[in-house]
């Protein structure tokens, strides 16, 4: 049950179906219906904010609730390859940091779900979606942490590759999802910047620990690259998710601006990005890069990456394991919401 203000029947925005709409529609609904539409397309011009209980066409509904739930199903997946590490962290200090981290990321998740919530889908229709393969979730945390260099290497490229993607989402039009986006952006600063100091440290010790950080940047680069989606050229969603305000930078233009913030502080770190073709284009001022692997992209988005099996096996063991918790929360509010009942016929 959407929460918009009346009910609207699928797809009346898409103008081939309001003819079908406004045969089922009294003309005084139709003018309701129409003026909504103005309304919501002003709102978008102005560059302001469509809020829960406002109407909205039902394509930009579903298009919200597929990239929020998404997110928030990345954020809830991305947990597990750092995980791994808490109980290997080299220091106490490391390991503080990295649960810190990984339960942000948690935090994260959460936030995304209660934005998605609002536009009227429920947790369950979201977690049943991501534990039977049928919702997608990025394809970065379908790759193995090998080493605790990995660890750094994911807070500084893909967390750093997140907040590119994610600081725009601030200004998202819709109201749950940008102001959700703002404590995002800025808990994944910080995991950023952790990242980048836990490397920066390897890279000031032995020859081991500088050959594993950029064993691991080796490993990482160009699946963050990747991390951006296709293509504008080959991306469904981008010209619509743009024109509605939901996505501000294109899937190019933000992998772009990513490489060429991240070249210098490769450069400060002391490791080279595995990328031959990398150089300084003048004439663009930009960074030139190589081909990304498209086919080893679309394989693990579908299902077939090295980790894939494993991430989601985890994901569903642990919603398994917390049903007693559920239960338990769900009885202890039915007991106290009789207790107050109660109370509230006594007095
Ligand atoms: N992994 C998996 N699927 C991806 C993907 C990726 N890296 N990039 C794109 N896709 C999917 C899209 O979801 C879409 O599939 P769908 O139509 O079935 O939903 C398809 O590929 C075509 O891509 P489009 O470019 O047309 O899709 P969008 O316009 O939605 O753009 C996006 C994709 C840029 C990922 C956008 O949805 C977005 O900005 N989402 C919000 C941010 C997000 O989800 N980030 C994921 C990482 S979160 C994270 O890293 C956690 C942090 O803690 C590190």
């Amino acid at each position: 049950m959407y929460t918009q203000s009346f009910n609207v029947p699928d797809g009346a925005s898409k103008p081939n179906e309001r003819q079908t709409v406004s045969a089922v529609l009294t003309p005084a609904q139709q003018a309701v219906l129409e003026a909504a539409q103005v309304k919501f397309d002003a709102v978008i011009d102005a560059d302001g904010k469509i809020e829960p209980k406002d109407w909205m066409p039902d394509a930009y509904r579903k298009t919200l609730v597929r990239q929020i739930s998404q997110h928030a199903h990345s954020e809830i997946v991305g947990m597990l390859p750092e995980g791994n590490w808490i109980s290997r962290a080299p220091s106490l200090k490391r390991k503080a940091i990295l649960i810190a981290k990984v339960q942000d990321e948690g935090g994260h998740g959460l936030y995304l779900y209660s934005a998605a919530e609002t536009l009227g889908t429920s947790r369950d229709q979201m977690l049943d979606a991501l534990h039977t393969g049928k919702a997608k979730y990025s394809s970065i945390f379908n790759y193995p942490t090998l080493t605790w260099a990995d660890v750094g290497v994911i807070g500084w490229l893909v967390d750093g590759a997140a907040i590119m993607n994610q600081i725009p989402l601030c200004r998202c039009s819709y109201g749950p999802y940008a102001r959700a986006m703002i404590r995002v952006c800025k808990e994944e600063s910080f995991h950023q910047r952790q990242g980048y100091e836990a490397l920066l440290a390897m890279m000031k010790g032995t020859q081991a620990q500088q050959d594993m950080v950029q064993d691991a940047v080796n490993r990482w680069w160009w699946k963050c690259l990747a991390m951006f989606g296709p293509p504008d050229t080959d991306s469904p969603n981008s010209v619509q998710g743009m024109r509605w305000g939901i996505k501000r930078i294109s899937n190019d233009d933000l992998r772009q601006k990513f490489v060429d913030a991240t070249v210098p502080q490769a450069r400060i770190l002391g490791v080279t990005l595995p990328d031959p073709e990398l150089k300084w284009n003048a004439e663009r001022g930009h960074h030139d890069y190589g081909n990304i692997d498209w086919d080893e992209f679309w394989a693990t988005v579908n299902g077939n990456g090295p980790c894939n099996k494993e991430r989601l096996a985890t994901r569903v063991k642990a919603h398994q394991d917390g049903q007693w918790v559920r239960e338990a929360a769900m009885a202890h509010a039915q007991k106290k919401s009789a207790r107050l009942a109660a109370q509230q016929e006594a007095a």
